[in-house]
């Protein structure tokens, strides 16, 4: 009942690990797959190692968290070996960054093969060196990172945007006219700040982080519902979802799968198959036969 398509590649339901909670290690990432995700999505990775900031990282606010974790990870080399070692229970996607369209590309060539398909991060809001949504604001710089992957792999190839321009659906087109396969959006939000009432400084160790969770969800879904109208490749909801109710939402503004981050850390990994014994059930209420018919309902 809840298995779908997503460009060609077959999930047993549209719920995905979202990049960068629990998508280090190849043992995470088979634990979350063991708890019932459709689909995992590394960490974003690099060409070379990246220490990241300094903690802390990550701060709890109303309705989510902000971090800046500045895009920690081993390089491409050491994310292959854990790549090696996935177990192949769900389709693996491998989310990439870089500084440019050579670079991206380089990365996406170490790869090719071993994953079922790749995420280009384009819209991380704190990353460092020029890799991050400064990127993802420029729809011609976005459309040529694509197009110089897209010359190396044979896999799917998803972009991922940031929420935080001007007009989110000048860069998906931008983005599918160079010919992406999905996009998946949103990352997280703003760069925000927490800051601590005592020593009257910011907690973050980098001042600025994005935001995630439930505070999110009604911005992702709104660029959803935009973006939907105006492109034809599959949309990759993300942002706030913590329950079965939130799929649907994403699913009615026009996504076709949903990436969960955040929610994991309120919930643990048992939060997909609650996710998806929750749509179960709603679904057979409802007399719904597959999630594809319920994908772009708020349009109607
Ligand atoms: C701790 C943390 C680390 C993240 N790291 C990445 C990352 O490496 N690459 C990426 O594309 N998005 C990253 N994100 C963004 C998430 O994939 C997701 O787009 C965003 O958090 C919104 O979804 P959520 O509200 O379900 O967390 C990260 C989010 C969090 C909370």
């Amino acid at each position: 009942m809840l298995e779908i398509e997503l460009c060609n590649i077959k999930m047993k339901n549209p719920t995905m690990l979202a990049a960068g909670v629990l998508g280090s290690t190849a043992a995470s990432l088979n634990w979350v797959a063991r708890s019932g995700a459709g689909a995992i999505v590394t960490k974003s990775f690099g060409l070379i190692p990246n220490k990241g900031y300094s903690n802390p990282t990550t701060v709890e606010v109303t309705g989510g968290i902000i971090n800046a974790i500045g895009l920690s990870n081993p390089g491409v080399e050491n994310v292959k070996e854990e790549l090696k070692k996935l177990s192949g229970s769900v389709p693996a996607v491998a989310s990439i960054y870089g500084a440019n369209p050579h670079e991206f590309s380089v990365i996406a060539d170490r790869i090719n093969g071993e994953v079922d398909a790749i995420e280009l991060n384009v819209s991380c809001p704190h990353a460092m060196g020029g890799c991050g949504a400064a990127i993802g604001q420029n729809p011609q710089l976005t459309a040529d990172i694509v197009r110089a992957v897209k010359e190396k792999v044979r896999c799917p190839v998803f972009v991922k945007l940031t929420p935080n321009v001007t007009d989110i659906v000048e860069i998906a087109t931008a983005a599918e006219e160079a010919g992406c396969d999905a996009l998946t959006m949103i990352n997280s939000l703003g760069p925000g700040m927490k800051i601590d009432v005592e020593t009257a400084r910011p907690i973050l160790s980098n001042r600025f982080g994005g935001m995630s969770g439930p505070a999110i969800k009604p911005i992702a879904l709104r660029c959803v519902f935009d973006v939907y109208e105006a492109v034809n490749v599959p949309i990759i909801g993300v942002g706030g979802v913590t329950n079965h109710e939130d799929v649907l939402e994403f699913l009615y503004a026009g996504a076709r799968a949903v990436q969960v981050g955040t929610g994991i850390m309120y919930h643990g990994p048992g939060i997909f198959a609650d996710i998806c014994a929750g749509l179960e059930k709603f679904m057979a209420e409802k007399g719904y036969k597959s999630v594809e018919e319920m994908v772009g309902l708020a349009h109607l």
